[in-house]
């Protein structure tokens, strides 16, 4: 039986090769293998691969649709029950980018059995658990495999009406653009790994990842908005850039009026980085007119999250409404009708 000190003095994250949803695959390297599998044309999926939405929809009847999504990531903090709610939340935000509400989760483990307390699995499982209940969705089972790395995630699956979703492709020009957390969640795990920052700078970020983007999901379709998306791997303008093109217009985004987390910014001139940020940059280096941004507003923006806020066009008529009743959600641009890039930094 391992005691609470000898669990505390694991270091998780030292297991991980690299951070979180940085160590995601980046959206280059993912459409070339895509790109030579036929797509799957069948009437009942309302959402498919194209768009680059967050999970995929499947009509079951006129007023349902089913939701699906799966996302699991090697450890990005130490602490496992923090893990275990990270991992989960950024799962079922998913199904909330699309406008679903979460029924079901599976758990994905990854774990490096005999080599680590069985108790910190444990507590992962305890974070996930706790998240999955407060998402009012029950756990059915799970599947694990050992390996040295650990990795744990959910596959979700939501309901929603599929009359009323939130897709990347149904941003309009004169819809406004909310932000519902902060960005730099990539730069502080990444320099709390290298032991750069103290708990006092993480706490903000473990909340900020934890939050389940329920509230955001549901005032938006209560207001009408129809498109949103959350911010994960290919940081703010990776997943604008997918809103852009599905929806074949510009976003104009203001790099000032986009929220921080506290710390974000001293991580970066220190010299922390990640190389997910690096294949971002690659990707948009051609997509984004990056204006008069300074060198900082462009290393945040291209920052991977893990667990981020929705991004949504909202009606402009609905912002006030959308802003007053979502803790945290910011104004940050403007949807216009299509230029020469996918976003126009302003
Ligand atoms: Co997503
Ligand atoms: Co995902």
């Amino acid at each position: 039986m391992a005691t609470a000190s000898s669990l505390a003095a694991i270091r998780l994250t030292e297991l991980a090769r690299c951070a979180g949803c940085a160590s995601k695959m980046g959206p280059g390297d993912l459409s070339q293998a895509l790109a030579p599998l036929p797509s799957q044309a069948d009437p009942r999926l309302l959402v498919g691969a194209e768009t680059f939405d967050d999970a995929g929809i499947f009509v079951v009847s006129d007023d349902l649709a089913l939701v699906q999504t799966v996302d699991f990531f090697a450890p990005i903090v130490d602490d496992p029950y923090w893990y275990g709610q990270i991992a989960a939340a950024n799962a079922l935000s998913d199904v909330y980018a699309m406008g679903g509400e979460p029924l079901t989760a599976l758990n994905i483990v990854a774990f490096p059995a005999g080599k680590i307390p069985v108790e910190v699995l444990s507590e992962i499982l305890r974070g996930g658990h706790d998240k999955v209940r407060e998402a009012g969705a029950v756990l059915v089972g799970g599947h694990t495999v050992v390996d040295d790395e650990p990795k744990y995630g959910l596959a979700v699956t939501g309901r929603a009406d599929p009359r009323r979703i939130l897709t990347n492709a149904a941003a309009r020009p004169g819809d406004v653009l909310v932000l519902t957390k902060p960005i730099g969640a990539g730069l502080l795990t990444t320099a709390a790994k290298q032991g750069r920052v103290d708990d006092a700078v993480l706490g903000p970020v473990l909340q900020g990842m934890s939050r389940l983007n329920a509230e955001a999901s549901r005032a938006a379709l209560a207001l009408g908005v129809r498109c949103a998306t959350d911010v994960t791997g290919f940081g703010v303008l990776g997943h604008a850039s997918h809103i852009a093109r599905a929806s074949n217009v510009t976003l104009r985004i203001d790099p000032s009026r986009i929220p921080v987390y506290p710390g974000a910014r001293e991580a970066l001139a220190a010299g922390v980085g990640t190389g997910g940020a690096v294949r971002n940059r690659a990707y948009l280096e051609t997509r984004v007119d990056w204006g008069a941004s300074t060198a900082e507003e462009q290393a945040l923006l291209v920052d991977p999250q893990t667990s981020g806020g929705l991004l949504a066009a909202v009606p402009s008529a609905r912002v006030a409404d959308y802003l007053s009743c979502v803790a945290g959600a910011v104004e940050i641009g403007e949807v216009v009708p299509r230029q020469g890039h996918d976003i126009a930094l302003a």
